[in-house]
């Protein structure tokens, strides 16, 4: 994982906007958030990210066949942010896409990961979440309700086959429900508002950034996500006692202890880093893997299930064996 060197601490958001670190912390659990530099861009972090990812797997950028991406904060419009990666990898033409899942865009790309990888098509896949929401966050007191939760990061992991029946993906569900697309999202610049994509009206309707409906997204969080956690245990015939390890998408620190709470999951088989790093989107649980690695909750034989609910409305959970 990379983050920047920036902290940006509840206490400095306090003296740009009408908010408090008592606020922050009691609704969401978040202390801090690590934003860019001026200068740098997602590619950077990507890149940062996926240098340690393949040294720690022994690999240089060319022993990949596929690079996934997943951001909903991309470097441009269009290309994505992997085609800026894959170009600072030295990369000359292995292939790249960008898959735009949101918060749950990470276990959508490791379930097409594993699939093109079972299909033979793709034999190594460096698959990178990465997100630089700062550029994009709404610093007023009106912007106060999304700005506090969302930070900077990338997380990133290689895959590639195995021969053991008992190791690896067991399992990944993936879920979208489009009909509360709107009711977290960034309307603009988008070629759905027209005639032009960016006007002077659209940004003094301030439709560049983020719309959130908190406490409607707050509730689907909490019962989708242990939904389809136990969807994706139940395919493989495992059960929540089963699992050494559950990582959840760092949102809210409230959410993640609420779905704890309620499939009765131990606090010690939690693992959480919003306090430091907020909510990352696609990098969250690439994030959470590496320090969960670091701090020895990883080892070989270990069941871990991850699970993730976002904008969409997207929700997926994934079932591994380390
Ligand atoms: O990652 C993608 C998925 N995203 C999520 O899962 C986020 C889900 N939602 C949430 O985590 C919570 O809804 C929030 C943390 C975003 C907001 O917490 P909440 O408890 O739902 O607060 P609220 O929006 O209902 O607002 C409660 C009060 C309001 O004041 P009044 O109307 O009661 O006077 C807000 O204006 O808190 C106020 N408020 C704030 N006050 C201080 C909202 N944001 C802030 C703030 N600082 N940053």
């Amino acid at each position: 994982m990379y983050v920047p060197n920036r902290v940006v601490t509840n206490d400095d958001l306090a003296r740009i906007m009408d908010t408090s670190d008592e606020w922050i912390q009691q609704r969401t659990g978040i202390r801090e958030r690590r934003w860019i530099e001026p200068g740098q861009q997602p590619a950077d972090l990507a890149e940062a990210a996926t240098r340690q990812a393949l040294e720690a797997a022994g690999l240089e950028p060319r022993d990949v066949d596929l690079i996934l991406l997943g951001t909903l904060s991309s470097q441009a419009d269009f290309p994505g942010t992997s085609f800026f990666l894959q170009h600072q990898l030295g990369l000359e033409d292995t292939p790249c896409m960008d898959v735009r899942a949101q918060c749950s865009g990470f276990l959508y790309m490791l379930q097409l990961a594993d699939a093109l990888i079972r299909a033979g098509t793709h034999t190594r896949v460096l698959v990178v979440g990465c997100e630089v929401h700062s550029t994009g966050l709404d610093v007023s007191t009106e912007g106060r309700d999304v700005a506090v939760i969302f930070g900077d990061g990338s997380g990133a992991v290689v895959l590639e086959a195995c021969d053991d029946d008992d190791a690896g993906i067991l399992e990944v569900r993936i879920h979208s429900q489009g009909e509360h697309a709107k009711r977290l999202c960034v309307a603009a610049p988008g070629s759905g508002t027209s005639p032009k994509r960016l006007t002077h009206e659209i940004l003094d309707q301030k439709l560049h950034f983020p719309h959130m409906e908190g406490r409607f997204v707050f509730k689907h969080a909490v019962t989708r996500m242990p939904e389809v956690l136990l969807e994706t245990l139940g395919a493989v015939s495992l059960k929540v006692e089963d699992v050494d390890l559950f990582l959840f998408h760092q949102a809210n620190l409230r959410i993640n202890e609420f779905v704890a709470g309620k499939l009765e999951i131990p606090e010690d088989k939690l693992f959480n880093n919003i306090g430091r790093y907020g909510n990352c989107s696609a990098a969250s649980i690439p994030m959470l893997l590496h320090e969960s690695q670091q701090q020895g909750l990883l080892e070989p034989g270990k069941l871990v299930s991850m699970t993730a609910f976002g904008a969409g409305f997207s929700w997926a959970s994934a079932i591994v064996r380390w």
